[in-house]
């Protein structure tokens, strides 16, 4: 690695060490009380280089394979089930990894810090097309009818319910469409390894219990 590479590294990880410490400045512990008792986690934001190196290799990987089309790409949407202040959903929109953004939330709280978080991160023409790339919608995940329409749905296991959890998962994988993926981090149903309609997607060698477990749904 040469001198100037090493320096970009380091500059990297400062500004995503920086990233990190504006994000955790929303937790709040009475959010946790509150979202306990719904059988479901608190905010508590993923890791910021894990998420951003899979949504880079990832972003990468559909451009290679050419799995979608040219004009799905340019009508690509991604999804955030449980997406807090919107920190994963100003990556997505960044890295390019699709068009159109979405998250959905239950809290409220999270809902209206959220609107804030994400306000300078809108597209910057929108007074002129009057559309925001970046959406938020008060959802729960469980009852939430259009992941048929996303093609990249993201979750960090946003209920602490292992029950629910797994009823969760299995909703996502059974209404998303052919070709659509998942990325989940924490996932607890391990199910999708032996399911026929989904194929793995293995963006990196080494994988931990820490590293996004990505799958492309292939079949009904
Ligand atoms: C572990 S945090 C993940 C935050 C962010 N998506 C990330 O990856 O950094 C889980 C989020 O899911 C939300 N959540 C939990 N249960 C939910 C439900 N039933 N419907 C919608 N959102 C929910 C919580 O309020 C919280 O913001």
């Amino acid at each position: 690695m040469s001198k100037m590479d090493k320096i970009q590294k380091r500059t990297l990880y400062i500004l995503l060490d920086m990233y990190s410490s504006q994000i955790n400045y929303y937790r709040s512990y009475k959010e946790e009380k509150k979202m306990a008792e719904k059988g479901s986690w608190h905010f508590i934001p993923n890791q910021t280089h894990i998420v951003l190196k899979t949504f880079i290799a990832l972003r990468d990987y559909i451009e290679k394979e050419k799995i979608w089309s040219v004009n799905s790409i340019y009508n690509s949407k991604f999804l955030d089930a449980g997406c807090g202040i919107g920190n994963i959903l100003v990556m997505a929109k960044h890295a390019h990894l699709c068009e159109h953004i979405y998250g959905i939330e239950l809290s409220d709280n999270m809902i209206k810090k959220a609107k804030e978080f994400i306000a300078p991160h809108q597209r910057a023409n929108s007074r002129l097309n009057g559309d925001d790339t970046i959406h938020i919608d008060k959802a729960n995940i469980m009852e939430y009818d259009n992941y048929g329409d996303m093609d990249i749905i993201y979750y960090y296991c946003p209920l602490r319910d292992f029950k629910m959890e797994m009823k969760f998962e299995r909703k996502v994988e059974d209404d998303m469409k052919v070709g659509a993926i998942v990325m989940a981090s924490f996932k607890q149903d391990y199910n999708i390894k032996r399911d026929k309609r989904f194929k793995k997607i293995k963006l990196f060698k080494h994988e931990t219990e820490y590293s996004m477990k990505v799958y492309i749904k292939i079949k009904e």
